[in-house]
Formats: structure tokens, C-alpha cells, sequence
């Protein structure tokens, strides 16, 4: 089954695609990961990504699509896939579609994380990602057992770059302009499921988990 979560940063798309990895077995693909990957490694993608991420913009289509291509090519995605963060405009989900076609799949659902962006300023503001296993926590919501140190790795917690309150009302904006008019895209092709992703994150696994059900084909 191949999945989108479409939503604007912060509405817990990451926390709910880790729980669906070790529920369900499909891999999580997160572009956002994959380019920080590039970054922390120096490479060329990395380079190029560094100054629109930093800025909230976003990263040029062409070079996630080409990390999205390369990255359902390997063997884990043969069963389905959660795509985390991508597509962000229309000519991406064009892209895959394009892709998929090519290759007999296609997307089975979108799930739309709907939240107000009063409520992603204050997730965002409270995250604290872990530097070595990317494991994810709010300073209000799901907190660390030790201030500052993961409880899965005890390697140490970090504020991301991005989520500086200038960058995070750049980054709505842009969620605004460029990746809502997705939502019409999935709803005209009758593959979108709406989530109120402003609940408990108990809640929102499972309203996630009865909105896939409804799609298992
Ligand atoms: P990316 O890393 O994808 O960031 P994002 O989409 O902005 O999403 P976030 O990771 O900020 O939020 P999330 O929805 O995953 O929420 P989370 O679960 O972490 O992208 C970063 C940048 O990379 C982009 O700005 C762009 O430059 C570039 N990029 C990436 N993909 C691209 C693409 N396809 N095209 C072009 N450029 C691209 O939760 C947030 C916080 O809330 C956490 O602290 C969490 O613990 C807490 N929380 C989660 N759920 C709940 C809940 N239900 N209740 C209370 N707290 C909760």
C-alpha cells in the first residue's frame, strides 16, 4: 500500500509514520530526513538543499523527486510505503503518479493532517529531535525522562534549525501557497481522507488507523 501524509509542518506526520513503520512493517520516506541526511553527510544534494531549507523554502522539485525514485527502488518498498513530507506541489504528485504508472502502482490514499497553525507554532516551538536516532520529543506533550537526553540512545536532544519562530511562519506560508492545493489534487482523484490531527496523538493513530483500514484494497 503506498500512503501519503499531507500536511503543514508540525501537524505530526513524522510522529505518526514512525508508529505506522513498526505497526505495519512499510518503510517511512521522509524527504525532510533524507535532504538533513545530505546535509550532515556534505554531499552535492546536501549542499544544494541547505540554504532553502534554512530559509523555510522549499527544495527544488526536481531533486526530491530523484530522491523519491531512487529511494521506492530498493527492496524494502516492494510491499508499500509511507511517503512523509512528499509531495509538496502539484508537479511533484505529478511526478509520482508519473512514476508509479511506469512501475503498475499508484498511490492508494492521502491522509490530510488537519490542524490550525495556532497549534504547529507551539509544536514546533516545544520539538526536540534526538541527534543519533532521530527519535522525537515536545517539551510539554511527550517529554524525555532526563531533560535534553533521549530515552531510546541517551545521545543528546536538539532544537532543529528550522523551527526558529521566523523560519516556522515562512514554512506555513509556504504549506499555504504550495502544498494545500494538493488537497484538491487527492480529493478530485477520490483518494483523500481528512484527520484532525489537533487531538492527542493516541487519537490521531487511531483515526489513522481507521482511515486505512477503509483503503486496504
Ligand atoms: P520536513 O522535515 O518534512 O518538515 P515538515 O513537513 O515541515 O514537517 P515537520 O517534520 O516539521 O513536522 P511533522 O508533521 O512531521 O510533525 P512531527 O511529527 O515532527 O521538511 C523540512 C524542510 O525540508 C522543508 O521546509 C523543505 O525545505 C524541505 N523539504 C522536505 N520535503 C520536501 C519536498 N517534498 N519538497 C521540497 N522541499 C522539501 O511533530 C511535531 C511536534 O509535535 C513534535 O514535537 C511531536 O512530538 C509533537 N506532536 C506530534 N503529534 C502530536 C499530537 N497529536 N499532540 C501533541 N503533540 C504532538
Amino acid at each position: 500500500m503506498i500512503v501519503v501524509l499531507l500536511g503543514p509542518p508540525g501537524s505530526g506526520k513524522g510522529t505518526q509514520a514512525k508508529r505506522l513503520v513498526s505497526e505495519r512493517g512499510w518503510p517511512q520516506l521522509s524527504t525532510g530526513d533524507m535532504l538533513r541526511s545530505a546535509i550532515a553527510q556534505g554531499t552535492p544534494v546536501g549542499i544544494e538543499a541547505k540554504g532553502f531549507m534554512d530559509r523555510g523554502a522549499l527544495v527544488p522539485d526536481e531533486v526530491v523527486v530523484k530522491l523519491i525514485a531512487d529511494r521506492t527502488r530498493a527492496s524494502d518498498c516492494s510491499a508499500g510505503f509511507i511517503l512523509d513530507g512528499f509531495p509538496r506541489t502539484i508537479a511533484q504528485a505529478q511526478a509520482l503518479d508519473e512514476m508509479l504508472v511506469l512501475r503498475q502502482l499508484k498511490v492508494n490514499c492521502a491522509i490530510q493532517f488537519e490542524i490550525g497553525d495556532d497549534l504547529v507554532v507551539r509544536r514546533l516551538s516545544g520539538r526536540r529531535t534526538c541527534v543519533a536516532c532521530g527519535s522525537m520529543y515536545h517539551l510539554e506533550t511527550l517529554k524525555p525522562a532526563h531533560a535534553d537526553v533521549c530515552d531510546q540512545c541517551g545521545a543528546s536532544l536538539i532544537q532543529r534549525d528550522d523551527d526558529r519562530t521566523d523560519v516556522v511562519s515562512k514554512r506555513l506560508s509556504v504549506y499555504h501557497h504550495q502544498t494545500a492545493p494538493l488537497v484538491d489534487y487527492y480529493r478530485r482523484a477520490e483518494k483523500l481522507t481528512v484527520l484532525n490531527a489537533g487531538q492527542s496523538p493516541a487519537a490521531v493513530t487511531e483515526g489513522l488507523s481507521v482511515a486505512l483500514s477503509s483503503w486496504v484494497t
